[in-house]
């Protein structure tokens, strides 16, 4: 893996990729965030060794270099799931090349579907914590080189950069909460009774992505940011038909509110 990561991470720097401060991963419909990057170098995945493609519609499949909020950033324009077919060690490899491109912190935003009460659709919910009911992405052998074999996951989410962010929200006006995500592995959307299930557990928004990244960039040390666009409800009595193209349709319509929140953050930083 570390051989495949240097590889990548070389060709990478070669392509003028030097030093980003801030890596992105962007999810469904949000990907307008990458509009605000001047001074852009793109490369598609297809072209970059070791990296696996990007299958589902709405994740463009780009890695862009560039500079936002005055920080240099690289954003993941399209990201991988587990339901695409990707094994652990291809979830992994983008996440660990940013960390060795140089990377301090991860941000990255997903669309959701909110099944605490007192959500809308439209709203952005600030990720406190996970409940990650996917398979881990560090189950296998560990290399010490990357990260310990038993990582904390006491603090997967900055606590510093969610009260910035909080506060930031406040500034937009801003219809905002904080809460847990729940990352299962779909393609399938929840029923009703799984929808109740999981805020029983504890969940307050649920979506099919992010906690791998997040666990492998916590294996790593960095310290992680994410923002979940409410794009549907599993709330009793508020349950209606969705459709991937329903949730892209919705996360687009809220994309701006993510962007004004992630683009001030980074500035802040
Ligand atoms: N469930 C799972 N994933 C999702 C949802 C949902 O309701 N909405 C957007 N991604």
């Amino acid at each position: 893996m570390l051989e495949k990561i240097n590889e990548t991470t070389a060709f990478l720097r070669s392509e003028g990729f030097i030093d980003p401060e801030l890596g992105i991963i962007l999810g469904t419909g949000l990907g307008g965030l990458t509009a605000g990057i001047e001074k852009r170098i793109e490369i598609e995945y297809r072209r970059i060794p070791n990296f696996p493609l990007s299958t589902v519609e709405g994740h463009e499949g780009k890695l862009i270099y560039g500079e936002l909020g005055g920080k240099k950033i690289v954003a993941m324009k399209g990201r991988f799931h587990y339901y695409e077919g990707y094994g652990p060690d291809q979830v992994a490899l983008p996440v660990r090349v940013l960390k060795y491109l140089g990377i301090k912190h991860l941000f990255l935003s997903n669309a959701a579907g909110g099944v605490n009460p007192d959500f809308q659709i439209g709203d952005i919910m600030i990720i406190t914590d996970h409940i990650n009911l996917l398979p881990n992405p560090l189950i296998g052998k560990n290399d010490d080189r990357i990260g310990v074999r038993f990582p904390d996951m006491g603090e997967a989410y900055d606590k510093y950069l969610i009260k910035k962010a909080m506060l930031i929200a406040a500034e937009h006006h801003l219809r905002v909460h904080k809460g847990v995500y729940l990352a299962t592995s779909g393609p399938t959307f929840e029923t009703p009774a799984e929808y109740k299930y999981f805020r029983i557990i504890g969940a307050d928004a649920v979506g099919m992505s992010t906690t791998p990244e997040v666990i492998i960039a916590r294996h790593m040390n960095i310290p992680c940011f994410a923002i979940s666009v409410i794009t549907d409800l599993g709330i009793e009595g508020k349950i209606e038909y969705v459709t991937h193209q329903s949730v892209q349709h919705e996360a687009e319509k809220t994309e701006s509110k993510m962007t004004a929140v992630m683009t001030d953050l980074i500035k802040s930083l």
